[in-house]
């Protein structure tokens, strides 16, 4: 017997259809935001990733040589492919970009719940764009999008962070620039590991200052206010001011926009890609369950890094679908779909073509419709009715093929009609208008 390999998934009908709803969601809302739907390739040069994305990702990467000798990796993730597709045509492009995508990504992680080596991820970018309604937009769309699949803000909450107000606030500690990336590593980092794993880690990144590093790092992870963060800020000199000036701003945007109650200032955050520069957030279950439903950020360098010369500033975000099926299912918010028939047709003796051809015609009418595979007789055939889930027989029988008639019957309510073959489309038209007919998604 063969198995899926660990972390990849089989997605028979009603796992699919339960996919599938999250896919609508996600472009419905999008396109309610006017983001347009784009594609790329899963299959992408492994330079693209490496130094690109950060080291995490690219521990994990699906890669391998291909028949030319070119060394070829599965995509992690969309966004240094998005920065290179934009890079490439950004001057026939009317600016602000905002496009979306719905795709499978792969990841050689330690398959756990929510993890997966290949799982999909719906991601919206803004580019073209470095002011901080750009971010509002972004972080909109997020909550949107999750309060659309039924998750009230008590549910859920967008934990927002800064990686400038960080370099601030490092800039102030004495860390210089090149000791700042290790200690963001550590910071982001902090949250999996104890504490004097993570004193150690900023004692290797600015030797000598790791204990007073990490006491004045805990103060500021513990900010929860945009006064108190505001006013520490401020502290950090003219940069500082002007940072915590945005940081008002974008908080009277979200407020705008309606979901300042979904989110938290949390300063822990600091996102474990290497590309972000400014507002960076992710979204995690309320109980503190679980592994984040989506992460992203401002990340300015990107495209000018990838492209060589095109400089444009961008932020965006991806929500993965697996945590977000498991949070939606353990709070009751996957619906059951239907995955019947509309209508199931029932043929007498030798009218089996005649069945065919009627099948045809609701089918071509938009009308989910079967029928049995085996000939036999009407008593089967009802039975194979019933195990389809569809609401309505159409029988025809010999009485109605000499007439032209059809009988239709509610398999519900046992009730019948005989109406003229030509009427059936219409027929059918009514009863879809009253609700009568369950659509498969
Ligand atoms: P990320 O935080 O690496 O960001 O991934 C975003 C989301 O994808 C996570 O919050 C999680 O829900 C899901 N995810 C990631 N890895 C796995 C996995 N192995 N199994 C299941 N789900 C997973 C990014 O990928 C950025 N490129 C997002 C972005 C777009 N930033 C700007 N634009």
């Amino acid at each position: 017997m063969f198995e899926t390999l660990p972390g990849f998934r089989d997605f028979p009908p009603e796992a699919c259809s339960r996919r599938n709803h999250l896919f609508r969601v996600f472009r419905t809302v999008a396109r309610a935001f006017d983001f347009k739907e784009y594609d790329a390739p899963v299959l992408e040069p492994l330079e693209l990733y490496v130094e690109k994305s950060g080291e995490e990702i690219v521990g994990q990467l699906f890669h391998f040589e291909d028949k030319g000798e070119r060394k070829v990796a599965l995509r992690p993730e969309l966004t240094p492919s998005l920065a290179r597709m934009v890079a490439s045509c950004a001057n026939s492009l009317a600016k602000p970009i905002k496009w979306f995508n719905v795709g499978e990504h792969f990841r050689y992680e330690r398959p756990q719940k929510g993890r997966g080596r290949s799982f999909y991820q719906f991601n919206a970018d803004l580019l073209g764009e470095p002011g901080i309604l750009a971010d509002a937009e972004l972080i909109a769309l997020l909550v949107a999008i999750l309060e659309t699949l039924g998750l009230h803000s008590d549910l859920f909450s967008v934990r927002l962070s800064d990686r400038t107000t960080w370099v601030h606030f490092l800039d102030s500690m004495g860390v210089t620039e090149e000791q700042r990336p290790g200690v963001l590593d550590a910071i982001d980092k902090s949250e999996r590991r104890k504490p004097e794993q993570t004193q150690e880690a900023l004692e290797k990144a600015v030797p000598g200052k790791g204990g007073e590093l990490w006491a004045r790092i805990c103060e500021i992870k513990s900010i929860d206010s945009i006064e108190s963060l505001t006013a520490q800020l401020e502290q950090c000199g003219e940069n500082g001011e002007a940072r915590a000036e945005e940081w008002r701003g974008l908080i009277a945007h979200l407020e705008a926009h309606g979901v300042m109650p979904a989110i938290q200032i949390d300063l822990s955050i600091v996102r474990g890609l290497a590309y972000y520069t400014g507002f960076v957030y992710e979204v995690f279950e309320k109980t503190g369950e679980g592994r984040a439903l989506a992460g992203g950020g401002r990340y300015d360098h990107l495209v000018k890094k990838l492209s060589g010369n095109v400089d444009m500033p961008a932020a965006g975000f991806a929500i993965g679908d697996m945590t977000l099926a498991d949070c939606l299912e353990s709070n009751g918010l996957l619906p059951s779909y239907v995955t019947a028939p509309d209508v199931f047709v029932i043929a007498g003796e030798n009218l089996q073509h005649e069945a065919l051809a009627l099948a045809s015609r609701t089918r071509k009418g938009g009308f989910a419709t079967s029928y049995s595979l085996k000939q036999s007789g009407f008593g089967k055939q009802f039975k194979d009715a019933g195990k389809s889930g569809a609401r309505y027989a159409l029988i025809i029988g010999e009485d109605e093929s000499a007439d032209g008639m059809v009988t239709i019957k509610d398999l519900r309510s046992g009730g019948e009609d005989r109406i003229k073959q030509a009427d059936l489309l219409s027929q059918l038209e009514g009863l879809d208008e009253e609700g009568g007919i369950s659509r498969p998604e």
